[in-house]
């Protein structure tokens, strides 16, 4: 009987040596710790022993059954301390996870760019609203009350007073209402006119105002100023024409035109088959400008431009549809 418990014991811990997981440990803990299982039946055999074999007997049934209780609970505990090492396993070959970073929309850059180059050439920045009134859109700026610009076709009215600014032109007027010359701004920002949507047109798109005020001040200094400017941001070898044109808050005024890039002056439906891209209109401030502003026209001139922003971004960018800005399309972003 005692050998035969030595060997039970050594088969059950050869038993215990090959488990390979919790699943199979579980299946031996029944098989010889469990109610019914083989160390509870030796128990059950003891009552038909002899009397004096039986504390010896019984020494060594115990001894068995604390062995295998406790390499039964140090694998238990050996393999769930396992399993919680697969979960916080850290594999260093897998690629990290790539984080989504938005990009600078080409508008703006355009605009940032353009005010890097008359940052230069020292012009301060201004900004005024994008709802305007009549007043500062037109009236300061000496449009005539019947003028055609005021027509509801192109002016998104919001009262009969109140509107979408039209151009950027009215903040000159802020400006000079707040400062006295000599004075040399610039001012980015929306516009809004009621038009037809095309590749080359939306009902919302972006200029840069320029003024510069002081005594003195020639016609060849305002294109000396917007040369040098088209040729920083386009390149020195840009082709450019200056055409005479009107607005009713300058004069002179004219319209500067450059090589379309986008057909590389063969004809496109950019520049309307003319190889030619109107990019802003300018002149000399009109005095009944500088009267709604009080400054005297006897005593300062002064010269003004608005370029196209949008147009710009389409050269630069060599874009063929205006419309795609506005889309905030992903993958048009995502080039940026
Ligand atoms: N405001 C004019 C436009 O929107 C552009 C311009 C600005 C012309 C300043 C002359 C002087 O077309």
């Amino acid at each position: 009987m005692i050998t035969d418990i030595d060997e039970l014991k050594s088969k059950i811990l050869g038993e215990l040596e090959s488990i390979k997981d919790s699943s199979q440990l579980e299946n031996l803990r029944i098989k010889y710790l469990g109610r019914k299982g083989l160390i509870a039946n030796l128990f059950e055999e003891m009552k038909s022993i002899k009397a004096a074999e039986k504390p010896i007997f019984g020494k060594k049934i115990n001894e068995l059954k604390q062995i295998v209780t406790k390499i039964v609970e140090e694998k238990e505990l050996f393999f769930s301390s396992s399993r919680k090492k697969t979960e916080a396993f850290i594999d260093p070959t897998i690629p990290g996870r790539k984080k989504h970073l938005g990009s600078i929309h080409p508008l703006v850059q355009t605009v940032e760019d353009i005010k890097k180059i008359f940052l230069k050439m020292g012009f301060d920045v201004a900004e005024g609203p994008e709802i305007e009134s009549d007043y500062y859109n037109f009236g300061a700026l000496n449009f005539p009350d019947d003028h055609p610009a005021r027509d509801m076709q192109d002016t998104f009215f919001i009262s009969k007073e109140i509107l979408l600014r039209t151009h950027t032109s009215p903040v000159q007027i802020r400006v000079m209402e707040k400062q006295k010359p000599p004075l040399r701004v610039i001012m980015p920002g929306r516009v809004y006119r009621n038009e037809a949507v095309s590749a080359r047109s939306y009902c919302l798109f972006n200029q840069v105002e320029g003024i510069l005020v002081d005594k003195h001040v020639t016609f060849a200094e305002l294109k000396g100023t917007l040369v040098s400017f088209a040729k920083q941001y386009f390149g020195s070898n840009l082709k450019y024409r200056f055409r005479p044109s009107f607005f009713p808050f300058t004069e002179p005024s004219a319209e500067m035109d450059i090589t379309c890039f986008v057909c590389g002056g063969k004809g496109c439906k950019i520049c309307k088959y003319t190889s030619w891209l109107e990019v802003l209109g300018c002149g000399m401030i009109d005095p009944n400008v500088f009267k709604s502003v009080n400054y005297d026209p006897e005593e300062v001139t002064g010269y003004a431009f608005g370029m196209g922003i949008d147009r710009m971004a389409l050269l630069k960018y060599n874009i063929d549809d205006i419309r795609i800005f506005y889309d905030n399309d992903i993958r048009f972003l995502k080039q940026f």
